[in-house]
């Protein structure tokens, strides 16, 4: 079955490639998606699948129900563009100034289609049921997988998988990690209120450019002196703002950061940590501050079974040499909350080839090679089978370039 369904993902590739290029010349942002979730929509429905559109806002999901009772498997693709203006000189290129699918959503959506395709006309034989996840809004907070969820897009789902796209790592490799993935990020505003006057006269003002320095050496011993040692964070300041003119010393000062953590509670003890420092810097000062912590994505925490499961399939698909065991990162996905909600992991499959150029996700000459897309395929695939029917991709005549 597995074998078969191979063949017909490498002949429905040509339509992935198509799809693919048609998504990344029509690039819509985040929240602004209109015509993309209706060319996914109208693909999925005449596959025969039921097709909901406008969940949580702009998602689509779809149900393939096979023809034998079983477990439902979700499987997401995000499909939002970000706001870069092309630099790359393919005839593919993006045709909106200024937007730009630069960090793969389009492969991944293409991929995710083409599964659909290949699955729908084996439905019959399936024993559960398939929900494809396809998400609007990942790079902006809030994004979509929340309102998507509330929305009832996992409803009945057993387990997730989701993959991206790697413009670092050679095609046909994969990353997978167990555990914590990708970082929860958060994000910091402390306005600090002093008193100001002529600077010639420090001594009737309460300046807060030293109040606001000294509490931004302070945020420097949260890492270095609060959190485990074997756990890991990073408190960024990114700006400090305040003041006009050589000879005024401003009444307030504004500092704004963000937090990257991996545990729930070292993240709890960051955000009261920042407040406390706040505030007894600036009691000992004569100034008063507000501090605002707004929680972002929370962190990526791959379930070890699920992990296992990619592990292995991959193993068979592309040879153990070709399969990472990733560190984590600090980036942010909010893939998080699907798993949150029911087991899965979320794994990274190599773009990089000699067909394109090596550059970083979010560049403007960011691409990947499209055969990625058919491995993206293969993996969801054979996480289908395997979690449904136990069917255990074992032959090493599959693998297949
Ligand atoms: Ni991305």
């Amino acid at each position: 079955m597995v074998e078969s369904i191979f063949k017909r993902l490498q002949e429905i590739y040509p339509e992935m490639v198509n799809f693919r290029r048609e998504l990344h010349m029509y690039p819509e942002l985040s929240h602004q998606e209109e015509n993309t979730p209706k060319k996914i929509a109208d693909f999925l429905s005449q596959l025969g699948l039921e097709v909901r559109v406008g969940v949580g806002g702009r998602g689509v999901v779809a149900i393939l129900r096979g023809g034998k009772p079983g477990k439902t498997v979700g499987l997401r693709a995000d499909f939002d563009a970000l706001p870069i203006q092309e630099e790359n000189d393919v005839d593919y290129k993006s045709r909106i100034p200024g937007v730009m699918h630069a960090c793969g959503h389009d492969i991944h959506t293409a991929a995710l289609l083409g599964v659909a395709k290949a699955l729908a006309e084996v439905k019959e034989t399936i024993a559960g049921n398939i929900v494809f996840i396809h998400q609007f809004a990942e790079e902006v907070i809030p994004g979509g997988a929340k309102p998507m969820i509330e929305d009832g897009c996992l409803d009945g789902v057993d387990v997730i998988y989701g993959a991206h796209v790697s413009s670092i790592h050679p095609v046909g490799t994969i990353g997978v990690k167990e555990g914590a993935t990708m970082a929860a990020g958060d994000t910091f505003e402390i306005d600090i209120f002093g008193k100001g006057g002529h600077a010639a006269t420090p001594h009737l003002t309460i300046d807060p450019i030293v109040i606001g320095s000294q509490i931004i050496v302070n945020l420097q011993q949260i890492v270095g002196r609060k959190v485990d040692p074997i756990k890991s964070a990073v408190v960024s300041v990114a700006a400090f703002n305040s003041g006009i003119g050589f000879n005024v010393i401003p009444d307030k000062a504004k500092i704004t950061g963000t937090v990257r953590t991996f545990d729930e509670d070292v993240r709890d003890m960051i955000e009261s940590l920042i407040g406390e420092m706040v505030e007894s810097t600036c009691k000992g000062s004569g100034a008063t501050a507000t501090y605002k912590y707004v929680r972002g994505y929370p962190a990526v925490k791959n379930h070890p079974e699920e992990t296992k499961r990619i592990e292995k399939i991959a193993n068979h698909l592309f040879g153990q040499a070709n399969v990472k065991q990733l560190d984590p990162q600090m980036g942010m996905e909010d893939f998080a909350y699907y798993l949150q909600k029911v087991p899965g992991t979320f794994f990274f499959v190599g773009g990089n080839s000699d067909l394109v150029e090596k550059y970083p996700h979010h560049n403007p000459k960011f691409d990947v090679d499209e055969r990625s897309m058919l491995d993206i395929g293969k993996l969801f695939v054979s996480a289908v089978f395997d979690y449904l029917s136990n069917e255990v991709i074992e032959e090493s005549e599959l693998i297949e370039t």
